[in-house]
């Protein structure tokens, strides 16, 4: 790749603010995976497809591998670090070791982004394709399988990581 002139970017991640000086092409997964060592967002297929990379900018979850990282200036960004650690886990974190929601793990840091902000979501009632009533979204299971399509899982734990969504959709 040649070198294009370095950007200024600000950004506040995991509630701490960053200054950053990029080359303008750089992803903001490898700004947080590279320049940040934040390491628990993973990167799968770095093209929009498999949702490993999520994150949550802003209150919403987007893959972090479709978006530069100059686009996040003055922006607030969520890892999965910034949601719980081993001694203090988030709730969808001890909910998916409780419900046995993860194999290699490697999906884990995304699908639990993704759930976060997921759920959010239906209880602000933003209806989705598979919305039966567009007045008054229900947390049904086919609303989060239809909510949470993006985000695949090779070892194939999407039973498990629905239970463990489904016990936490009260409290999370
Ligand atoms: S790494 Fe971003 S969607 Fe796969
Ligand atoms: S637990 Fe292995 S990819 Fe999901």
């Amino acid at each position: 790749m040649t070198t294009a002139a370095p950007t200024a970017v600000r950004m506040t991640v995991n509630g701490k603010d960053v200054n950053l000086t990029l080359d303008p092409r750089v992803t903001l997964l490898d700004a947080l995976r590279e320049h940040l060592r934040l390491t628990g967002t993973k990167k799968g297929c770095d093209h929009g497809q498999c949702g490993a990379c999520t994150v949550i900018v802003n209150g919403r979850r987007m893959n972090s591998c479709l978006s530069l990282a100059v686009m996040h200036e003055g922006d607030e960004v969520t890892t999965i670090e910034g949601l719980g650690t081993p001694e203090d886990m988030h709730p969808l974190q001890a909910a998916f070791v409780e419900h046995d929601g993860y194999q290699c793990g490697y999906c884990t840091p995304g699908q639990i982004c993704s759930a976060k902000a997921m759920l959010e979501e239906i209880r602000a009632g933003v209806p989705s394709h598979v919305s039966a009533n567009l007045d008054r979204v229900e947390m049904t299971d086919d609303e989060i399988k239809e909510r949470m399509s993006g985000n695949i899982c090779r070892c194939g734990a999407y039973a498990n990581i629905l239970a463990a969504l489904r016990s936490v959709e009260a409290g999370a």
